[in-house]
């Protein structure tokens, strides 16, 4: 069987590895460089208590599958490519900032709520007004950037050919059928194609307007800070309903703005005001501070915020988007899931289908 892939980042990647260890040829294109848009610029939270509250739902179904795939898949990249990918289980202290995210958080079965002095004896930079907070001990963490990285190498690696800096020029199809995809340099046939380029994906217009997945770039905007000599960085994520807190390396990456803003990825500096004004309000520690980055990336944004995930209107061609805030979370059950389906080893997720919004 042979699959072309467009997108080259997480999901792209890792859907084609998946895919090239079942033994399919396997192409994967992108219009850039792999993993250097939303794979790189997301924070790697793999966070079902903090992004998904304590709901029962297809996405969080699919969401707490894809958190318990996490460890092997970080295992066999890192075994697969030669690279570290910080894969870290230090779970994330969600804090409640009012007495009505309090009174959530004392409700929820997925974590342990603690109360102010609880939570401060887990985290003695925290301000002093918080109401209490959630430990969530299943939230974990992966360095994205080392990530896509890696991803590369093990896709290479095991065969699959990876094709930078060729953008599509025509999505072909014929009689209701994917039948090539056209690049300024080639012409490629395939078994199945899978759209997966993010923010992109709804950008394609030679499709027919019905199997165009409504994906629309949702702006994050995000800033590092590094500590001055002597101070240590949180062990863990912390994060409240305005902004979160992850330590990586030696620095604490600060996010995210979310805006509806196009295609723009300016970084702006009413956004880096803002993130730290919202940082410094949770760990009043960090006015001191230096900042040592800042940098945008544009989220897959769909209708009803769920991810987009099956065949489209058009047969044999696969969305894999739409996964919103979650692509890092999502990435290894995405794999699972695209994979199987394009092998016609399982059913898809209703709630999921790109023909939903038909
Ligand atoms: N996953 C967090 C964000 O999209 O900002």
């Amino acid at each position: 069987m042979k699959v072309a892939i467009v997108g080259a980042g997480v999901a792209g990647l890792s859907i084609g590895w998946r895919l090239r260890q079942s033994g399919a040829e396997v192409t994967v294109l992108d219009r850039a460089q792999p993993a250097r848009a939303a794979t790189w610029a997301s924070a790697g939270m793999i966070s079902v208590a903090g992004e998904m509250e304590d709901e029962v739902s297809d996405e969080a179904t699919f969401a707490k599958r894809s958190s318990g795939l996490w460890p092997d898949f970080a295992k066999d990249i890192e075994a697969a490519s030669g690279r570290k990918i910080a894969y870290r289980t230090d779970g994330a202290l969600l804090v409640a900032r009012t007495d009505a995210a309090w009174d959530r958080f004392r409700n929820r079965v997925d974590g342990v709520p603690l109360d102010p002095a609880a939570a401060r004896l887990k985290d003695p930079m925290l301000a002093p007004d918080i109401k209490g907070a959630l430990w969530s001990p299943d939230d974990a963490q992966v360095d994205n950037r080392a990530l896509g990285d890696a991803l590369a190498v093990a896709f290479v690696k095991a065969g699959g050919e990876l094709v930078p800096n060729e953008a599509v020029a025509r999505l072909e199809n014929w009689d209701g059928r994917m039948s090539s995809i056209v690049t300024p340099f080639r012409h490629i046939e395939a078994d199945a194609y899978v759209l997966a380029a993010g923010a992109w994906t709804g950008a394609f217009d030679s499709l027919p307007r019905e199997a165009s997945p409504p994906v629309r770039p949702v702006k994050g905007e995000m800033i590092a800070v590094a500590p001055p000599g002597g101070s240590g960085l949180p062990q863990h994520v912390i994060r409240d309903d305005r902004v979160y807190l992850v330590p990586r390396h030696d620095r604490l990456l600060i996010g995210a703005t979310v805006s509806e803003a196009g295609f723009d990825t300016s970084v702006t500096d009413a956004a880096a005001a803002d993130l730290s004004a919202r940082a410094i309000s949770l760990l009043p520690g960090l006015s001191d501070w230096n900042v040592v980055e800042r940098w945008s990336g544009l989220r897959p944004g769909s209708p009803d915020s769920l991810p987009i995930l099956g065949e489209s209107a058009v047969q044999n061609l696969f969305i894999a988007s739409g996964q919103y805030r979650n692509g890092i979370l999502f990435a290894p059950a995405i794999a699972e899931h695209l994979s199987r389906l394009i092998l016609k080893q399982t059913a898809e997720i209703s709630a999921f289908s790109p023909r939903r919004f038909d």
